[in-house]
């Protein structure tokens, strides 16, 4: 038997990996956010840390990992821009919580947390996000001067994204921001901040193409999930929303051009003390906007105040709205298996524009009650069908 013989040049590669950079674990493809400096005490500010495990992990020039060990960590606002990365795969693998500084002004004047920007094939895995929003709606609730306040979590104009079981907790705005990008999926995210905290939506999504958001929890103060203008192709799936002001397309139609909304699907989902279920929302201004090809499918309304809602009629303070009505054009709208109850008389309402009529609803198998009663429809410049059972009685 010939004895075993190890070629010389496999040493040295091992020497190669074991000396190429004390920041690396197997064969310099994870990058360990304490080995940069970072400090889990939740009062050490990490954010030079975590940038400098970013850029390594960004520049490397194959797929790799930047690991966030337990523990918690003080970040400022953190700008991962994609600019100079090599790897098109980096992973963000976060055992510990991101914690944002408890004054508020510091991340609440820049508007945006933690943001990533023209990133390509990143993912993030696990982790919670405490962006430390109370004293910011306490401030606000008391109408003194205060920042506009940061969204927690945003994505600008990068494709194939994949965010899986991340928490969000007590934003200061938006949660988490979904702009200018291609191809992200959102799976098993949990949101949570008081149902009273100002401004805080749960995911918005807009410009955007190929957003899925599955199996996901938002409870939250604003809409869990909003979408604004240029989002086409976007899938929800197993949500749960509540407390909050339920799922929104909208508000759309405030400027005069605008991108439509095109292609949006929400499949199974409980909406539990929400304002809305389901709701489209346009300011009644002039616009060039559209929603068209919108399913929400298999939803279970529990003491909602407005279940089913379309709102052309827009206009908080009834000021810009030169009596036009909406320009926003609304069609193709599909509401299929949608049952539970109403915490208002009213549970399906269409306002829709006096200038562009809704066209193409369908409704199929609604069965809303209020009060163990059948609940009543509203309708106003909207057409469309029904089949199978509709409880309330169509106005279409
Ligand atoms: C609509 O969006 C889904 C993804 O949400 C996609 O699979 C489907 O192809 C899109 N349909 C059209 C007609 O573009």
């Amino acid at each position: 038997m010939a004895a075993m013989k190890i070629p010389s040049s496999f040493l040295i590669l091992i020497l190669i990996t074991l000396f190429h950079s004390p920041a690396s674990l197997d064969a310099g493809s994870t990058f360990d956010v304490q080995s940069f400096g970072a400090k889990p005490d939740g009062e050490s500010d990490s954010t030079k840390a975590f940038l400098s495990a970013w850029h390594a992990a960004c520049g490397a020039a194959s797929p790799a990992t930047m690991y966030v060990p337990p523990g918690r960590y003080l970040l400022y606002n953190v700008y991962f821009s994609g600019e100079s990365c090599k790897s098109n795969s980096v992973m963000i693998r976060i055992d510990g919580t991101l914690v944002a500084p408890l004054d508020y002004d510091i991340v609440g004047k820049v508007g945006k947390w933690l943001q990533f920007e023209k990133v390509s094939g990143v993912s993030i895995s696990g982790g919670t996000l405490d962006g430390r929003g109370t004293a910011l709606w306490a401030c606000k609730e008391a109408g003194k001067s205060c920042p506009k306040g940061a969204t927690s979590l945003a994505f600008y104009n990068s494709d194939n994204i994949v965010i899986t079981g991340l928490t969000s907790l007590n934003s200061q705005m938006f949660h988490i921001l979904i702009d200018g990008c291609q191809n992200v999926n959102l799976v098993g995210t949990r949101i949570s901040a008081s149902g009273n905290s100002p401004n805080t939506d749960g995911i918005h999504v807009e410009h955007s193409s190929g957003v899925t958001i599955m199996n996901s929890r938002v409870g939250t103060g604003d809409d869990c999930v909003s979408i604004g203008p240029g989002t086409s192709n976007l899938w929800i799936e197993n949500l749960a929303c509540g407390p909050g002001h339920g799922v929104s397309i909208g508000s759309l139609g405030w400027d005069s051009q605008e991108a439509g909304v095109q292609n949006v699907t929400l499949k199974t989902a409980t909406f539990t003390g929400t304002q809305n279920g389901v709701r489209v929302k346009t300011w009644a201004r002039p616009s060039n906007g559209f929603v068209r090809d919108v399913l929400f499918q298999h939803l279970v309304i529990d003491n909602v105040q407005n279940p089913i809602i379309i709102d052309q009629d827009y206009c908080p303070n009834h000021e810009e709205c030169p009596h036009q009505g909406s320009g926003v054009k609304i069609s193709d709208i599909t509401y299929q298996d949608i049952h539970g109850t109403s915490a208002t008389q009213v549970a399906v309402k269409f306002d829709c524009s006096k200038t562009k009529p809704c066209s193409g609803i369908t409704m199929e198998g609604v069965d809303l009650t209020y009060k163990n009663k059948p609940a009543t429809a509203s309708c106003a410049n909207a057409g469309g069908k029904t089949s199978g059972a509709v409880e309330p009685m169509s106005c279409l």
